[in-house]
């Protein structure tokens, strides 16, 4: 495992962000206290990052994949107009259950629709244009989820993929590396293989692939 960042550091650039609502602290006490790998949860750090990309896309239309208990959720959809919209896909009704009731106590909540069951089968029912997307569920679906949205995308809309350097271990030999990890590998070959599309790899957290719609 690989820190990409040095704690102190990442604190600093906290405290430098925009501080987020109390609910956000709420829900991360939550899911601390009472939800399984609550460390999947992005953050305020990267939710301030996935808030102020959307506001420069001026984003209306949204889709996520992976709503977790709905901390990037919340935070995309306070980056939204009233009449915005943000669908967050989820397979597990307990996790949808515990981010309903905190978009419920949110005043962006009125934005966000959960939609419930496998991701690529809520992608497909789905209609565009997007003007922002954010990967973030299971690793093994990241191309499936990436090449059922990217046509839906509308042309200079953004899609985030989340966790690309999955805590250094995409630097493993391939004969050391496990499936989540070799998913992760595949899917950065397989947005590089894209050669006209522009993107860029960041080392924010635990590594974010920007890449731009044509
Ligand atoms: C890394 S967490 C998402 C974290 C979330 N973005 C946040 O900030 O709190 C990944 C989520 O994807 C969900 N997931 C896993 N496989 C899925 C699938 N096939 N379809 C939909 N959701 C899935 C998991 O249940 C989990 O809640």
């Amino acid at each position: 495992m690989i820190t990409l960042v040095d704690e102190r550091l990442e604190t600093y650039a906290v405290a430098h962000s925009r501080e987020v609502p109390a609910l956000m602290d709420e829900l991360r006490d939550h899911t601390y206290a009472h939800v399984d790998l609550p460390q999947m949860q992005v953050g305020s750090l990267e939710g301030n990052f996935l808030k102020v990309l959307a506001r420069i896309c001026g984003a209306k239309r949204i889709v996520e994949v992976g709503t977790f208990t709905g901390y990037s959720g919340l935070m995309l959809a306070s980056a939204l107009p009233e009449d915005g919209k943000l669908y967050t896909c989820e397979i597990s009704p307990e996790n949808a259950a515990t981010a309903r009731t905190y978009f419920d106590k949110s005043p962006h909540g009125s934005k966000i629709e959960i939609k419930l069951g496998p991701a690529a089968e809520s992608l497909a029912q789905l209609e565009g244009p997007f003007d922002m997307a954010f990967i973030d569920a299971d690793k093994v679906g990241y191309i499936t989820y990436f090449d059922l949205i990217l046509p839906k995308m509308r042309p200079g809309g953004l899609i985030v993929a989340d966790n690309v350097l999955w805590s250094g271990r995409v630097l493993q030999d391939a004969a050391e590396q496990d499936e989540s990890t070799k998913a992760i590998c595949a899917f950065n070959e397989h947005v590089r293989a894209q050669v006209d599309l522009d993107k860029v790899m960041l080392t924010i957290r635990d590594g974010m692939t920007l890449i731009v719609a044509n």
